[in-house]
């Protein structure tokens, strides 16, 4: 195999951004919900989302800063202390990139993409009522990356309290990833579902 090589100090913020997102795939996508002091409700997708932990289950997505503009989902949870995070199945793959645009903090993005913002009972953060999956969750840590004056990141690690799932995708507590549809990011425009699967037993 020839390889190519890059040397990270050697690259530039747009071609760091390209190798890394282009080589960490599929990228799950947390549909992340909250709510200002003022009430207003906001959506986002992040790709940068992740579980670390389960049990209690732990929950990651982060946030790029650029020249200091912090951005509505990471300044309502600074203020509230929790969020959700609602899966985006194929679907509702319009209605996600829709609820990408940059808004002023006062738009709801539910409304702007046509969706339901609800209250799942336990943090006071909307969820989507037509994602298949909504999480809750209580903002528990901040660990912040990079260049304060130019782009950094803010990781925002938040406790689960409730998994609320479309009985239609379980089996219990069994996922079926096939029915679940979730949406992987790729780099760029580019997705992928969970639909192509296959099955490797453990050696032991
Ligand atoms: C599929 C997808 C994934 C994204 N992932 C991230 C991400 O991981 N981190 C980030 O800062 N922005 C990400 N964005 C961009 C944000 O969604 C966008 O900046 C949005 O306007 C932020 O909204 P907010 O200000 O309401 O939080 C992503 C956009 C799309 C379409």
């Amino acid at each position: 195999m020839e390889r190519t090589s890059f040397l990270v100090e050697e690259l530039d913020t747009a071609e760091l951004y390209k190798l890394t997102t282009g080589l960490i795939v599929p990228r799950p996508i947390g549909w992340i919900g909250t709510r200002s002091t003022e009430g207003v409700a906001n959506l986002a997708p992040y790709s940068f989302f992740n579980a670390v932990a389960t049990n209690p289950p732990v929950l990651l997505f982060s946030t790029g800063i650029f020249d200091g503009v912090i951005k509505d989902s990471l300044q309502n949870i600074r203020d509230t202390g929790v969020f959700t995070a609602s899966l985006v199945d194929h679907d509702l793959a319009v209605a996600m990139n829709d609820s990408s645009a940059t808004l002023a903090p006062e738009v709801d993005e539910f409304e702007r993409a046509g969706l339901t913002a609800t209250n799942f009972g336990h943090v006071e953060a909307p969820g989507v009522s037509e994602a298949k999956a909504v999480i809750e969750c209580n903002a528990i840590r901040e660990v912040e990356f990079g260049d304060k004056d130019g782009l950094h990141h803010v990781v925002t690690f938040g406790e689960v309290v409730a998994f609320h799932v479309d009985s239609n995708v379980l089996d219990g507590t069994r996922v079926d990833p096939v029915q679940l549809d979730a949406l992987g990011r790729l780099a760029g425009m580019d997705y992928t579902t969970t639909r192509d699967q296959f099955r490797l037993d453990r050696p032991n």
